[in-house]
């Protein structure tokens, strides 16, 4: 049974992954593990529940040094940069974290080596001397993303030791075919060294007992299979401490030149986080929160009753990526310890897509959090509903402009925006800005009410049971609710003939706006804040919604305006030529080593007339018989059926075609090329071909059967 089917909740620790303080983080990362667990906490708070929302820099890990080695700079300087980058881009979006720590400050190595000293004083590691991979030019072990290979999975050549990005698996370094070294871009070579594992298939039955059998029901379906087939998989030892001179120091005396796995300290940076928020708090100089928590009079300690204490509720925001280190090793680290409590839930989401491809920051092919909020400085709430509407909570999904331009001018737009402005705008036309009073009620009007009513507990069950774009939808649904409400009852008509009519209208739309102020606050925080503005309304609870009584009669309202404002085409079509560029301009910028995934288009020719045009004669031909030509790794030597000769084309095609795939094929030629010698052979034409994205050639082929001799036109 879970925690929360227990019911003696006392508090809730959320998390969300922390982000590698290695690049900028794209909006697939805010869908995955920010957004919805936002939206959660701030639930949570409208429900005055005792939340800590924590998160912050991971600045381990091969990443950073890595990064590092591409910038020309330190690894201290890249973290330095992007944490805070990072951090202020989600505060901006309004993630509301209590604390953004770092994995980098004395209070997380300190937790960690405690964590590694607890598991290691009980005889829970176990110290293994293996053969490992060392690149014997730079002299150094290779840890896991300093290697990369053919993942045996998937075929992708640029696998990293520990994980296939592409098909998401998770690797072995010797899993890897031809393996070579991102230092060096040598073959490594094996050599013995130390390390300290965590025996995780001691485990198992621990593993089955509380994820397949008490979490079958309560955890999504993708994340619960992937545990089940790790597990189902055979569990093997993993190691916890790694050969690399940056990370946190293996708190042992014979562990020279060694640290902390990185996925050993950052989860526990959670701890540490949570840790220094209290330590914060106590002396009063709390740096980063929400204006929402308010934690009282707290001591140094109570970090301890979030982590420990079994009537606090765990919950675990992260990407695909991440199950098996919170669902698998996290846990098993918490439950070997003794002191710590499980995750109750890690409800993690699939990956989104941007425009039908996968999202890529080295790739280019990604939106980055601090260029959306360059493009959109006032539009935090745009995002955040066009992921949430879009959440890949259950498969992948698809971030296209032109569905975020459809989400915000059909439905913030027209719908939420709408709705509010009528209601507040008439108000302000007739009834002198201050809410009127009802009158007697009508049966739309009963049923509005009625309505309204049933929000509040069906978004919060939705957001309780992590389904976060029903929670969404559902939202809207209630602005749909009002806009159909006006629209129905038309007080603009009624204004001449009927007063109290319009009144009552008015006063009972000014009601749905106000729930919506506080029911959209998960959602669109930004928004709530404004329409809380403009209704002149307080800081209300979410138990105080679902009434029609919210707004007093004879209430002033504030200055109105638009909620949302329309976007035009011509911003769109600029986002989707922007990123078209950036992923030009990055793959022509491809570091030797890493295979570029699809060359630069080319630039254009200088123009020609339809005149020079015309002087080519490009013609369908057939190949009637095909031979390697000797001397020669490129050439094919082709014979053409053209229509009006049998003709010897040279092609240089071998590497791509054998001669035995080219007989029979339907070629397109151009067929007065002056002929040319090459290799002591005349050759009258030329192929037609293009590239694809591996730099393979294909023929250029009419799409059904032409006579040879068809001219191209
Ligand atoms: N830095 C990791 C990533 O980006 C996530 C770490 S989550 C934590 O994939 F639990 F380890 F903190
Ligand atoms: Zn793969």
């Amino acid at each position: 049974m879970s925690m929360s089917e227990a019911g003696n909740i006392k508090r809730y620790t959320v998390t969300s992954a922390l982000p590698y303080a290695n690049g900028p983080k794209h909006i697939g990362h805010l869908a995955g593990a920010y957004i919805p667990a936002d939206v959660y906490v701030r639930f949570l708070r409208l429900l005055q529940k005792n939340v800590v929302f924590v998160c912050g820099s991971d600045e381990h890990g091969t990443a950073i040094p890595n990064q590092a080695l591409k910038e020309g700079t330190t690894s201290q300087a890249i973290i330095d940069k992007y944490h805070v980058l990072i951090r202020d881009c989600l505060y901006q979006l309004g993630i509301s974290f209590d604390i953004y720590h770092r994995t980098s400050e004395a209070i997380h190595h300190q937790t960690s080596q405690e964590f590694f000293l607890t598991l290691f004083n009980k005889g829970l590691l176990t110290e293994v001397t293996s053969e490992q991979y060392f690149d014997d030019e730079v002299k150094m072990f290779l840890a896991d993303r300093y290697i990369v290979g053919t993942c045996p999975r998937c075929g992708n050549p640029n696998a990293y030791g520990d994980q296939c990005e592409r098909c998401g698996s998770t690797l072995s370094p010797s899993e890897l075919i031809n393996p070579h070294s991102t230092l060096s871009g040598k073959a490594p070579v094996l050599r013995s060294t130390k390390h300290w594992y965590l025996p995780l298939q001691d485990y198992e039955p621990w593993l089955r007992e509380w994820i397949l059998k008490s979490h079958e029901k309560d955890w999504k379906t993708n994340v619960y299979g992937q545990c089940k087939s790790w597990i189902d998989s055979g569990l093997l030892p993993r190691a916890m401490t790694r050969d690399l001179d940056w990370g946190i120091k293996v708190p042992l005396p014979d562990a020279e030149g060694k640290v902390l796995y990185v996925w050993f300290d950052a989860p526990i940076g959670y701890i540490s986080a949570t840790r220094a928020l209290f330590s914060e708090l106590s002396e009063g100089k709390k740096k980063y929160s929400s204006p929402q928590s308010d934690f009282g009079k707290v001591k140094p300690d109570d970090w301890k009753k979030y982590w420990q204490d079994p009537d606090t509720k765990l919950v675990h925001f992260v990407g695909k990526d991440n199950i098996v280190f919170h669902c698998i090793i996290f846990p098993v680290m918490l439950h070997a310890s003794e002191q710590y409590i499980l995750p109750d839930n890690v409800p993690a989401n699939e990956f989104m897509n941007l425009e039908g491809d996968k999202m890529s920051t080295s790739r280019g092919w990604s939106i980055e959090m601090h260029e959306y909020i360059e493009s959109f400085p006032d539009k935090p709430d745009v995002l955040r509903y066009a992921l949430l509407t879009n959440l890949p909570e259950t498969k992948d999904s698809e971030f296209t402009w032109k569905d975020f331009q459809s989400k915000n001018n059909n439905e913030l737009v027209a719908i939420f925006g709408n709705f509010v402005n009528r209601a507040l705008v008439l108000t302000q036309k007739y009834f002198d800005n201050k809410v009127p009073a009802r009158g007697k009620l009508s049966d739309v009007d009963v049923a509005v009410a009625k309505a309204v009513k049933e929000f509040p507990g069906r978004i919060g069950a939705a957001i309780e049971g992590y389904r976060f774009r029903e929670a969404t939808a559902l939202m809207m649904d209630l602005s749909r609710t009002g806009n159909k409400y006006l629209a129905e009852t038309e007080p603009w008509k009624i204004a001449k003939t009927d007063m109290e009519r319009v009144g009552t209208i008015l006063n009972l739309a000014l009601q749905i706006s106000a729930n919506l102020a506080v029911l959209t606050e998960p959602f669109l925080p930004f928004s709530s804040r404004k329409l809380k503005n403009m209704l002149q309304l307080k800081d209300l609870l979410w138990s105080d919604t679902g009434s029609v009584d919210l707004l007093p009669d004879g209430h002033a309202l504030g200055q109105s305006s638009l909620l949302f404002e329309k976007i035009e085409d011509s911003i769109i079509e600029d986002q989707i030529r922007k990123l078209n560029e950036k992923k030009m301009s990055v793959e022509g910028n491809t570091p030797p080593g890493e295979a570029p995934v699809a060359k630069p288009v080319k630039p254009l020719k200088p123009e020609v007339t339809i005149d020079d045009f015309s002087k080519l004669d490009i013609r369908i031909g057939k190949v009637i018989a095909a031979e390697k030509m000797e001397k020669s790794d490129k050439l094919l030597k082709l014979t053409v059926n053209s229509g009006l000769d049998t003709r010897t084309i040279l092609s240089g095609i071998a590497k791509h075609f054998t001669p035995e795939e080219m007989v029979g094929q339907q070629v397109t030629f151009i067929a007065n090329l002056a002929p040319r010698k090459m290799m002591g052979i005349e050759s009258q034409g030329m192929i037609l071909s293009a590239e694809d994205k591996d730099g393979k050639l294909k023929l250029l082929q009419p799409n059904g059967e032409v006579e040879p001799g068809a001219n191209v036109s």
